[in-house]
């Protein structure tokens, strides 16, 4: 039995090199993947090669009504949502941030939230 058997998981930039390597770990641990990406052919495909059940929905995440779409089609599927990996996105020049600020607190680059 897998990891994540029962749970779903929700994938924002799930047709990119990352995203993709998250949706196919997830799905070998039995989850039940929500995937996300501006990219809707690659999307598909993306889906159409994971043995999990699935549910997709492309857009672009910097849309906020996306993320509540992506919630809301969660529920409206799988009953539930478990795990967020918030990995689409734009690194921002972190390069110019003071050394005492990224001490601090150094930028997130890919959070994965536990729901
Ligand atoms: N690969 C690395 O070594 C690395 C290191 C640090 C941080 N990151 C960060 O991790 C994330 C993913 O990296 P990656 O290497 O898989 O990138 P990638 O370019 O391979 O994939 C990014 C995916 O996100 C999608 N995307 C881009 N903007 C989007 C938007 N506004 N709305 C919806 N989808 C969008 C793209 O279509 C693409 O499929 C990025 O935020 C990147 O900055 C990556």
């Amino acid at each position: 039995m897998g990891r994540f058997e029962g749970a779903t998981v929700l994938i924002t930039g799930a047709a990119g090199g990352l995203g993709r390597g998250a949706a196919k770990g997830f799905a070998a641990e039995g989850a039940r993947l929500v995937l996300s990406d501006l990219n809707e052919e690659a999307l598909a495909d993306l889906a159409g090669s994971l043995e999990a059940e699935t549910a997709i929905l492309a857009g672009n995440i910097a849309d906020e009504s996306l993320s509540e779409s992506l919630v809301r089609l969660a529920v409206e599927k799988f009953g539930r949502l478990d795990v967020a990996v918030n990995n689409a996105g734009i690194v921002q020049s972190f390069v110019r941030l003071p050394q005492d600020a990224w001490e601090q607190a150094p930028p997130l680059f890919v959070s994965v939230q536990r729901i």
